[in-house]
């Protein structure tokens, strides 16, 4: 089965965003991975709809859109609008989970819901079937840059077998400090797509470090 790279825009240089778009449209990475934050939902605020259009507008692969807001459900249309391919919403900030994700898919774009790090994978049991890609997430969505929580391997792994049991075909995307060194063990647990901001970005090589990424999860 195909496996994804997303690299993660958050850790992109803004002041040379054009540059950065263009060396990951040019490198093996299948997804430009885009984290919305509001300073509500999470502790810190990111980029919004001006951003997103202009990363759009160079962009030629699937733009992943992770929101960590509030009642996402305001802007569905609008994420619509300025380009997203894949919408993901938090678990945690979904009170009618099911109305938004049949909102999301009616709009015309694959529908994802995010799992905070203490949020256990089987409260998606009965909407699993809905959902195109879980994204689990490996730090507390925030920021970049910290470091992976071991206990998503027995998460990926109890997802998977949710997805499985259920006859579902929804992606699992792992999200928060993914390295060369823990990617082939989310691979083993279960993970078909892998959101990597500082490890590419900060690299010295950010075309070769996807590609070594690439690699990792590629046989
Ligand atoms: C965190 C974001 C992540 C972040 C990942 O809230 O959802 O996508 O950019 O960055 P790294 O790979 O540096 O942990
Ligand atoms: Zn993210």
């Amino acid at each position: 089965m195909t496996k994804y790279i997303a690299p993660s825009m958050l850790a992109a240089d803004f002041g040379n965003l054009q540059r950065d778009i263009e060396m990951v449209n040019n490198s093996e990475a299948d997804w430009f991975h885009i984290d919305v934050m509001d300073g509500v939902f999470v502790p810190n605020i990111s980029y919004g709809m001006p951003v997103i259009s202009a990363i759009k507008k160079h962009a030629t692969k699937t733009m992943d859109v992770h929101l960590m807001i509030v009642d996402p459900d305001r802007y569905i249309e609008d994420f619509k609008k300025v380009g997203a391919d894949i919408l993901t919403v938090h678990y945690e900030a979904c009170t009618h989970l099911h109305r938004t994700l049949q909102a999301i898919k009616a709009a015309g774009m694959k529908a994802g819901v995010s799992l905070n790090p203490h949020t256990p994978a089987a409260v998606l049991e009965d909407v699993i079937k809905d959902i195109d890609v879980v994204l689990i997430m490996s730090v507390n969505p925030g920021f970049g840059g910290q470091s992976f929580i071991e206990n998503t391997y027995k998460k990926v792994q109890q997802l998977k077998a949710l997805i499985e049991f259920s006859e579902a075909e929804t992606l699992i995307e792992v999200d928060g400090g993914v390295t060369n060194q823990n990617i082939e063990q989310l691979l083993e647990a279960g993970v078909d797509a892998f959101v990597a901001g500082s490890f590419v970005f900060k690299s010295e090589n950010p075309t070769e470090t996807i590609k070594e990424l690439k690699n990792l999860v590629s046989f």
